[in-house]
């Protein structure tokens, strides 16, 4: 394991931009993870934990601790009574693990293709796309506590999952190692996502297979955005989630706004329809940095924009929004900067 210095950020994100790291390793086991963990608490330094970059963005001036990016790899499959459990290394690349559970006719990833990153980034925000959560597949999830040193196994119940959520997210001091999921050979597609349907309704295929899925979502998602994503970090802002009330009454005066219902007499609203009907933004350019032109939720680097030049774009884009229909959009992206490092390490300076 070899700890190097100043290095750049910008290629290990998806989005191309920012400064360098004043330390960087990679971890390819727990027990890299350990060392790294160890040598930032002798330093009394802030460190971040990288996966793909594709949700990261790294400020400018870059980050004065350590960044760790975990690698730890390998997947292996396992025969239970209902199907095959996959238990995968956190690092692994997550389109590569949807692939390899296809090949091996497994339903429970397909509507998850082709989404950048790896399995640990994808765990700790709960990804979702087409009507499916990665969540909905997972048994357990491994991590290693920082703060006491030790793996733990957390059962999914104990994880947390919400909306692009889980312990993992909050919890700054547990570092995702390793992922298992249970994958079943006789499920069915999930073809209830609008831009699913349709697919299929054009192509007149009526009984899509496992194979057909991951090929519609695969064919949807790269009409829509970059495989892969570079220039861009995914959707910029979440959806927000509001009451059924006061969707009724932006209804009066948007009536096409889109939503989905979430229970609980809340609505999950359309932030790419909002900022593409109400700010207007689909296409927007603030010299390279801008809105894509297919999907208004997502920012794009077209070349030497900086992160201070997309976190620009973002700010006006919420102020916009908040101005004309009082609605706060939240991040998706995760800036690295030191109140977003493991605080573990402060506690430590702290106490010194
Ligand atoms: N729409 C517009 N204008 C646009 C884009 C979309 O009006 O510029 C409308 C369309 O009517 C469309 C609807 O908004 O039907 C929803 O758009 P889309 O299907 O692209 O989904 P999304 O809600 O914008 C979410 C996830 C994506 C995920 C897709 C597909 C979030 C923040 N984003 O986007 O996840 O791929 O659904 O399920 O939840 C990501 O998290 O990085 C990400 C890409």
């Amino acid at each position: 394991m070899i700890i190097k210095e100043n290095m750049a950020l910008a290629p290990m994100t998806t989005m191309r931009t920012g400064g360098s790291a004043r330390y960087f390793v990679r971890a390819e086991t727990t027990e890299d993870l350990s060392k790294a963990v160890f040598f930032a608490k002798e330093k009394s330094l802030p460190a971040f934990i990288l996966g793909g970059g594709s949700n990261t963005l790294v400020p400018d001036e870059g980050f004065p601790g350590l960044v760790i990016k975990i690698e730890i790899k390998g997947i292996t499959y396992e025969e239970t009574a209902f199907g095959v459990r996959v238990i995968s290394g956190a690092g692994e690349v997550w389109d590569g693990l949807v692939c390899s559970v296809i090949e091996r006719g497994l339903f429970g990833l397909e509507n998850l293709s082709l989404i950048p990153g790896t399995v640990g980034g994808a765990t700790v925000q709960n990804i979702g796309a087409y009507g499916a959560e990665i969540r909905e597949s997972i048994l357990w999830v491994e991590a290693f506590d920082t703060i006491q040193g030790v793996v733990k196994t957390f059962l999914y119940d104990e994880c947390a999952f919400g909306y692009r959520e889980s312990l993992f997210k909050s919890n700054k001091h547990l570092v995702v190692t390793r992922v298992a999921f249970d994958l079943v050979r006789d499920g069915k597609p999930r073809i209830d996502y609008e831009d699913v349907k349709k697919y299929f309704m054009e192509k007149e295929i009526d009984l899509p297979t496992l194979v057909d899925t991951r090929t519609a979502v695969v064919f949807i998602r790269t009409a829509k955005m970059p495989a892969p994503p570079l220039g861009t970090a995914g959707s910029f802002f979440k959806n927000p989630v509001v009451s059924e009330n006061r969707l009724e009454n932006l209804k009066r005066q948007f009536p096409q706004i889109k939503s989905y219902s979430q229970g609980n007499n809340t609505v999950k609203l359309s932030a790419a329809w909002i900022l593409d009907n109400i700010g207007g933004f689909r296409g927007a350019r603030r010299g390279d940095a801008g809105v894509s032109e297919k999907q208004a939720l997502i920012l794009v680097n077209y070349g030497t924009a900086t992160t201070e030049n997309i976190c620009t774009l973002a700010r006006e884009m919420k102020n916009d929004i908040k101005e004309k229909i009082n609605i706060d959009l939240e991040e998706e992206v995760v800036l690295i900067k030191v109140s977003s490092a493991r605080e573990v390490f402060f506690k430590k300076v702290a106490s010194k």
